[in-house]
């Protein structure tokens, strides 16, 4: 049977606890990514760290937002990472993003569309009046525009996301436990993969408290 996928957000500034996250989510059930966001990337031996690594799929979530020749050079910057997928947000533009696939060669180019800590109240706040349904659609459709490799929106958009863009389809958001934390937007793993994620990331509900247990029940959830 095919395993189950899931990107493990590795989000703090310790290599001490980003060791210890790989070590203790290596298992022969799952499919393991890594994903280093912007909290590892900009800490002090973060960068050096990944370059470093070996033998795991590494995930950038740099979610590149700007003007097209910077999110090239900021991608051409990244090069010797060697990095498996690296994020832009598709609010970036279409030009922007047609440069920037251009310029990711091997490293799969994944659009990210609206945040799963928003939701249509929060789109409101910030000037957006449609629903967030209609944008991560809209949103989909550029990426596919731009032969994006992959896209991120929360597993409550899977089915919609799915009709216009036919790559990977990459869901954070993610609880199996009743803490929210800041997540506005989310599913169970089990929903998640019934709506056809291929990746699920997953941070605070596995990285926080006792690892080994956590990605225990996770298992079990998922069987
Ligand atoms: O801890 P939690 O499971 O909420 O972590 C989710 C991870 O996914 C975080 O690293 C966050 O930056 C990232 N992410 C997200 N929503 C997006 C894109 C990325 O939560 N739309």
């Amino acid at each position: 049977m095919k395993k189950n996928k899931i990107f493990i957000a590795c989000d703090s500034t310790s290599i001490f606890k980003i060791k210890k996250i790989i070590r203790e989510t290596e298992n022969s059930k799952l499919k393991i990514g890594y994903k280093f966001g912007l909290e590892f990337l900009n800490s002090k031996y973060g960068r050096k760290f990944i370059s470093k690594l070996k033998n795991k799929i590494t995930f950038g979530d740099y979610k590149i937002s700007d003007i097209p020749n910077t999110c090239v050079s900021a991608i051409k910057a990244v090069k010797d990472l060697n990095l498996n997928y690296l994020t832009i947000h598709i609010n970036s533009g279409l030009e922007a993003l047609k440069s920037a696939k251009k310029a990711s060669g091997k490293t799969k180019l994944i659009g990210v569309t609206v945040l799963t800590s928003l939701d249509n109240k929060s789109l409101k706040e910030i000037g957006f009046n449609k629903k967030v349904k209609t944008i991560v659609l809209q949103q989909a459709k550029l990426a596919s525009r731009a032969k994006l490799d992959a896209v991120v929106c929360s597993a409550q958009e899977v089915n919609i996301v799915k009709k216009v863009f036919k790559k990977e389809i990459i869901t954070p958001g993610i609880r199996f436990n009743s803490k929210m934390n800041d997540q506005k937007r989310v599913l169970t793993p089990k929903q998640a993969y019934k709506n056809g994620s291929d990746w699920l990331v997953i941070g605070r509900p596995i990285t926080k408290g006792n690892i080994r247990n956590n990605l225990k029940n996770l298992i079990d959830h998922l069987s």
